[in-house]
């Protein structure tokens, strides 16, 4: 099939990709020149393994760029809406993208009754939006909702391997197209209305912040009852109804979705008049695990002022050079503000980090490029990543580096026993 997607982020960009992979041709709107160069170039704006190689397979075969969308267009079966949603104070997320395509579709095309292209609104919306953009179209162009459950690091192996393909529409053969682009990928299809798909991506975010947040105070239990989370969370991952994935603590979510889902769905709830106690307290629950992860540095040196902290990881998490949401952008600023000198290592995100902390702008802060020049002289390790290398890194060489003693193992990477056996102080999240 003919298909146009608007927005070359994380999700547009994958889709497209992986379309093309599936034999669509797909033309890529996207609006920032910047972005069109760079991919025209063969340069993947993002990092995400596996995406390079299927770019520089389509390109300019199955595969265009454009900033137009009229182009686009000609001849496109289906829409795909991949722009994005960010959250703006209230905590909703912020639609001015979606309008704009909107209200650019109309103007295009004289909403003619041949029903195509159909749209269809991948990103992330509220409960009540595709019944929105139908209105806004005139009722002309069937709107079909396909909510994508991509995670950065491992989206393109997600896209091929979903645990569902969620369809929801008011037009049953719109649905039907739009589901059979999935046709070779071998996954459960939830054919339902506008709503329940809408909701059913929030319900999910929101409930792997709530697991999250769960672990992560069980965790804190641990810690005061001076037992070892391992086990526990084992036991709990046995039982079906729980499962053994998403259990790992660590400094609190982040990334550009969970915190950004969690506070659209509270948004829409005060909206209608529904608290949502869970929620609220899952959202708290990650604010308290960052302090909880400060306070076990300061409670662990003697006084942090003038003192060398060094920190390893500063992506949300391992696999992504993406910073947005992540534990080192709360935790640095404090430690700096507290006195203390930074020297910091990630071996993605170190210039997306600088983008946001520069050090100019961060008199204490060192950005490094070698773990070990991080770890240099410096009086505590704090570990808020789970990159390979850092769980690879031999004990004893960072007992050599150090020249303080303490290591705070932000998600539980390194042996607890090993570690105390060379002389460090060991304090992990839940580790005995
Ligand atoms: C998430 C959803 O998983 C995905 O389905 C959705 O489409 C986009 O949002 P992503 O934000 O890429 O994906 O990250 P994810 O892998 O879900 O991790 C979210 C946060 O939870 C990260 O900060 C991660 O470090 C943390 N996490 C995850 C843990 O702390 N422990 C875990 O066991 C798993």
């Amino acid at each position: 099939m003919k298909i146009a997607i608007a927005g070359a982020g994380y999700v547009g960009l994958t889709t497209a990709a992986c379309l093309c992979e599936l034999g669509h041709a797909v033309s890529l709107v996207e609006i920032d020149q910047t972005r069109i160069d760079a991919l025209q170039s063969g340069i993947c704006p993002i990092y995400e393994p596996g995406l390079p190689e299927l770019l520089d397979k389509h390109l300019d075969t199955s595969l265009k760029i454009t900033a137009d969308l009229s182009q686009a267009l000609e001849g496109a079966d289906i829409l795909f809406a991949c722009v994005g949603t960010p959250p703006m104070a209230t905590g909703a997320p912020d639609l001015s993208g979606l309008r704009r395509l909107l209200g650019d579709l109309r103007a295009l095309r004289p909403l003619s009754a041949d029903g195509r292209p159909v749209v269809v609104l991948k990103s992330t919306v509220p409960p009540g939006t595709n019944r929105w953009a139908s209105k806004r179209l005139g009722g002309v162009l069937p709107v079909v909702s396909n909510p994508e459950f991509l995670r950065e690091g491992t989206a393109v192996y997600d896209f091929f391997h979903p645990d569902r393909v969620i369809i929801g529409s008011e037009d049953r053969a719109a649905g039907e197209l739009v589901a059979s682009l999935y046709r070779d990928v071998e996954a459960p299809l939830v054919l339902t209305g506008w709503e329940q798909a809408e909701l059913a991506k929030y319900a999910t975010n929101a409930f792997l912040a709530l697991k999250l947040s769960f672990v992560n105070e069980l965790a804190a239990l641990c810690d005061g009852i001076g037992t070892d989370v391992q086990d526990v969370l084992t036991a709990l991952g046995l039982d079906k109804r729980i499962g053994p994935h998403f259990l790992s603590p660590g400094p609190g979510y982040g990334g550009s979705c969970l915190p950004k889902d969690l506070k659209a769905l509270m948004w829409k709830a005060r909206r209608i008049g529904v608290t949502l106690d869970t929620m609220r307290s899952a959202e708290k629950a990650n604010v308290r695990q960052r302090e909880r992860l400060l306070q076990k540095v300061l409670n662990g040196v003697d006084d942090i002022w003038g003192k060398t902290i060094a920190v390893w990881g500063l992506s949300f998490k391992a696999g992504t050079d993406d910073v947005r949401s992540a534990a080192s952008l709360e935790l640095i600023p404090k430690l700096l503000a507290l006195g203390a000198r930074v020297q910091a290592h990630d071996p993605e995100a170190l210039i997306a980090f600088a983008r946001v902390c520069p050090p100019e702008r961060w008199p204490g802060l060192v950005l490094c490029g070698d773990p070990w020049r991080a770890l240099h002289g410096a009086h505590a390790l704090l570990i808020l990543t789970e990159w390979p290398a850092y769980k690879e890194a031999p004990i004893e060489q960072i007992r050599q580096h150090l020249s303080g003693n303490l290591i705070v193992d932000g998600r539980n990477l390194l042996n607890p026993e090993r570690a105390r056996a060379t002389g460090l102080m060991y304090r992990g999240v839940g580790r005995k």
